[in-house]
């Protein structure tokens, strides 16, 4: 199978609990590794830009002030089928709905305070990468 590569958010809610790191062992002990990562505070333009496409939805503002509300870890993950693979670690949105044992299950705080972000797909995910990082930033 061939690598693949996929944007991760770890959120404000996840930084604020110093929780990071255990967020990040469990990526790689899905198989996941880092091969990009950086840490920082959104502004509110990056935010509305980053989520464009939910423009229109009812929970569209409060997502921005949420995700800027703190700083945010961004990464590239590098695996086999790492699209699929994150999105099954980190479990349903609704952190009610996940499976247990994902991330979202065991440590988000709510739909919105969902702890990680990841791309939904191939096209998404080669966006997502391009609007945080540079191919000098990726070391895989
Ligand atoms: P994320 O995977 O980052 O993509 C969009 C985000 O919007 C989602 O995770 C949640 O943090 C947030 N969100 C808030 N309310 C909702 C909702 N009702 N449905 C989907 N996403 C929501």
């Amino acid at each position: 199978m061939p690598l693949e590569q996929t944007l991760s958010i770890i959120k404000p809610d996840a930084t604020r609990r110093n929780i990071t790191g255990e967020i990040i062992a469990r990526l790689e002990k899905a198989g996941l590794r880092v091969v990009a990562q950086r840490r920082m505070l959104l502004s509110t333009a990056q935010a509305e830009a980053f989520y464009n496409v939910h423009k229109a939805r009812p929970f569209f503002r409060n997502l921005v002030e949420f995700m800027t509300s703190g700083p945010v870890v961004v990464q590239v993950l590098e695996g086999e089928n790492a699209i699929a693979k994150n999105r099954e670690v980190m479990g349903a949105t609704d952190p009610s709905k996940a499976d247990a044992g994902t991330i979202r299950k065991d440590f988000a705080e709510s739909i919105e305070a969902n702890s990680v972000h990841g791309s939904d797909a191939p096209e998404t995910a080669k966006n997502e990468i391009r609007f945080f990082f540079s191919d000098l930033d990726i070391c895989g």
